[in-house]
């Protein structure tokens, strides 16, 4: 009785009814947290050309687009600024600015918003004059305990104007520990600290960098973002972060890394975030496109690979289309 003809795998798949019973649903929109990119500035809304569906908002606009999220039953949002090319220096000074786009847009969604759990990106490739994530020693390298020193202060900055959670994505050694440190100094012990944890060195950055305007100008970032080619180093990177006092971990991208994620899955007890990143967005809006693949198909298999990888929360830019991509046809 263990084999075909009386084993037939078909009969528990074949009808839709069926199979609403036996698959695992996919990720409601309380697992998603929405990436946005806030600018200086009044009224605005720059459509992303790198990324169709996304726009950079001006703080006084984005509220309404907020709301539309929230309503969708989305729980969360990952704040990044863009500073004024004005205001860009050799260290990123204007991250940690209390009047910063960030720290003005946690403190607006906040005061609208008293229930949404409101995460910032903490690093400092969009404030920096080179575009690289912390302040370059005179080797061109970046310099890991000055920016560690840098790194702390925005996320006091981040947690001061109401960030539920701070996520530092520069990748510097002891970035965790620097920045659990300078909170628990300044007395915000309940904020969470989710750590880019294992963020690789990836080609699928393109459309972000276009977005945040934040590319490095000379070099790349493979000095500090983990490498794909060492899988063990990276695993690392996520539990020395979790020893360093990070409440989530994450790794990022996420398509093009499941077997990270479920090897994470196995080695830790905390939560782990997925972050789908923007070359994952904007390469299936592509495909579909050129009417090579329908998207709604290709982002519910995508998005239930990441959930079955062991991804407790997704940060997608599909967050915003929720009703779109994931509500009933
Ligand atoms: C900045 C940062 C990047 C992303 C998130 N935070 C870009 C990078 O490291 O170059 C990428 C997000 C995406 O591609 O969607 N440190
Ligand atoms: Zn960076």
């Amino acid at each position: 009785m263990s084999a075909y003809p009386q084993v037939r795998l078909r009969r528990l798949r074949r009808t839709k009814s069926l199979r609403r019973m036996f698959d695992a649903a996919l990720p409601g929109p309380e697992k998603f947290m929405w990436p946005t990119f806030v600018m200086e500035g009044k009224n605005g809304r720059e459509p992303i050309e790198a990324m169709p569906g996304q726009s950079r908002l001006t703080v006084d606009v984005l509220p309404a687009e907020v709301e539309r999220v929230v309503r969708m039953g989305v729980g969360s949002v990952l704040l990044f600024g863009l500073p004024e090319e004005k205001d860009k220096d050799q260290t990123g000074s204007a991250a940690y600015h209390e009047d910063g786009v960030v720290q003005q847009a946690a403190r607006a969604l906040r005061r609208e918003f008293p229930d949404l759990v409101i995460f910032t990106d903490v690093c400092l490739c969009a404030y920096t004059r080179h575009g690289h994530c912390g302040p370059l020693q005179a080797s061109g390298d970046v310099d890991n305990d000055r920016a560690n020193a840098i790194l702390a202060k925005v996320a006091v900055s981040h947690a001061a104007a109401g960030a539920d959670g701070v996520a530092p994505s520069a990748m510097m050694d002891g970035q965790v520990q620097a920045i659990r440190a300078a909170l628990d100094a300044a007395r915000l012990t309940d904020t969470l600290l989710m750590s880019y944890s294992s963020k690789f060195a990836s080609a699928m950055y393109g459309p972000f960098r276009e977005a945040e305007k934040s590319a490095p100008q000379k070099g790349d970032r493979k000095g500090y973002q983990a490498s794909y080619g060492d899988l063990r180093q990276a695993l690392r990177e996520s539990l020395l972060d979790e020893g360093e006092g990070a409440d989530l971990l994450m790794v990022k991208p996420a398509l093009f890394y499941l077997d990270i994620l479920a090897r994470l899955r196995e080695q830790t007890q905390l939560p782990l975030a997925a972050y789908n990143v923007s070359g994952e967005y904007s390469m299936l809006i592509a495909t579909a496109d050129r009417g090579w693949g329908d998207l709604r198909g290709m982002v519910r298999e995508a998005t239930a690979a990441i959930a079955r990888a062991g991804a407790d929360i997704i940060i997608s830019y599909w967050a915003s289309r929720y009703d779109e991509i994931f509500g009933e046809p």
